[in-house]
């Protein structure tokens, strides 16, 4: 019973966790952005700067599914750390992205930013 007990602790533990590690999105389908006000002061620049460039080819929505379940919605492959930069790059790299290095570079220190706020 004592056991019983404690497993159900630990079970609703872990769902709420669950619930409350997601970044906030404001807004559905290509309405869809991180919730400004979950945005730190330090991260506005860099907000502002994704959300008028990450959108000429595709909207938000995109970004936003990748943070909040980790993986990449397209391709189905992970998005974490490590691949965020990739990502970034390949964005980058993309005809007519009309985006810089150093641009790219701050885009993708916001998103390691909320990926850590999504696995809190
Ligand atoms: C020049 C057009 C263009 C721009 C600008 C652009 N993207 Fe994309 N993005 C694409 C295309 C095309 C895809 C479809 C998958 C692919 O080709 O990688 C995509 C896919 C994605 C995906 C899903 C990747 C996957 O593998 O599922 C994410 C996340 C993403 N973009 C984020 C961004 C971010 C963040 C920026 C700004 C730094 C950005 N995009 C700017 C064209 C663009």
């Amino acid at each position: 019973m004592r056991k019983h007990m404690l497993l159900i602790a630990l079970f609703t533990l872990v769902i709420a966790s669950v619930a409350d590690a997601r970044i906030m999105a404001k807004g559905r389908g290509a309405k869809m952005n991180f919730d400004p006000d979950s945005i730190p002061a330090q991260y506005k620049a860099q907000f502002d700067l994704m959300t008028r460039k990450c959108v000429k080819c595709h909207t938000m929505e995109r970004t936003v599914i990748a943070i909040q379940t980790g993986r990449a919605p397209i391709t189905g492959q992970p998005f974490e750390r490590q691949a965020v930069k990739a990502y970034g790059i390949k964005m980058l790299r993309k005809p007519d992205s009309n985006m810089n290095k150093q641009e790219i570079r701050d885009v993708v220190m916001l998103l390691n930013f909320l990926l850590g706020e999504n696995a809190k």
